[in-house]
């Protein structure tokens, strides 16, 4: 599918089904959503630009990368998104957050806005959304939308799960957003959950069932 990278890796797909499991522990849950997060933010970064600077090692002196240029932003959608910031921040601690605080109405299941807070040098950073469950897309819209008015140019959307129908709704409304899931699950049943999915992501990971 165009503009999604399926991060496939073998020990991200082991954890993920670990998840998916119904009788997974709301601990152990979290801590593989921390890891996972930390495995695709791993894949996601993967072409950040570096530059070399001379350094010395104790044998002598040489020429070695570090990262150049962009920065970036972790954008939870509250407050499943959450489930990755932990593990992410790990892998880049100099990172920004960025709240953005969604929740999808059950009866239209579109997303209603109740708190965003942003850095303000956003427009030089990139920013990757987080949002465990990519189902209608309607939330994720939101939240780009949100974020490309508060200045953010270079916007990547990370989730675990990701439904076809909610692929083609960013795809659609903002085309310049690449996607990165752990999975694309066959299809949203009449609620709007992921099938097969992994029931409610907030619920599992704050243990709220
Ligand atoms: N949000 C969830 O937590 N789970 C789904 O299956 C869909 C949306």
């Amino acid at each position: 599918m165009s503009g999604v990278v399926v991060v496939d890796h073998p020990l991200v797909q082991h954890k993920l089904t670990l998840m998916r499991e119904k009788e997974c522990s709301t601990q152990v849950f979290r801590s593989l959503a921390n890891e996972i997060g930390m495995l695709i933010c791993y894949e996601v970064t993967r072409d950040l630009p570096t530059e070399l600077v001379t350094i010395e090692t104790p044998i002598t002196e040489m020429s070695a990368p570090k990262l150049a240029g962009k920065k970036l932003v972790l954008a939870p959608i509250l407050r499943a998104g959450v489930a990755f910031l932990d593990g992410m921040l790990d892998l880049v601690p100099s990172a920004r957050v960025a709240h953005i605080g969604l929740y999808r109405d059950p009866n239209s299941l579109q997303a209603v806005e109740y708190y965003f807070k942003a850095p303000s040098d956003i427009a030089d950073r990139l920013t990757l959304v987080l949002d465990p469950m990519l189902a209608t897309g309607n939330s994720a819209v939101a939240a780009i939308d949100l974020l490309k008015k508060r200045g953010a140019k270079d916007i990547r959307f990370v989730c675990l799960l990701a439904a076809p129908e909610g692929i083609e709704v960013i795809r659609k409304a903002h085309p310049d957003v690449m996607i990165w899931t752990a999975s694309i699950d066959s299809h949203l049943d009449d609620h709007g959950y992921i099938v097969p999915g992994l029931g409610d992501a907030g619920d599992r990971m704050f243990g709220t069932r």
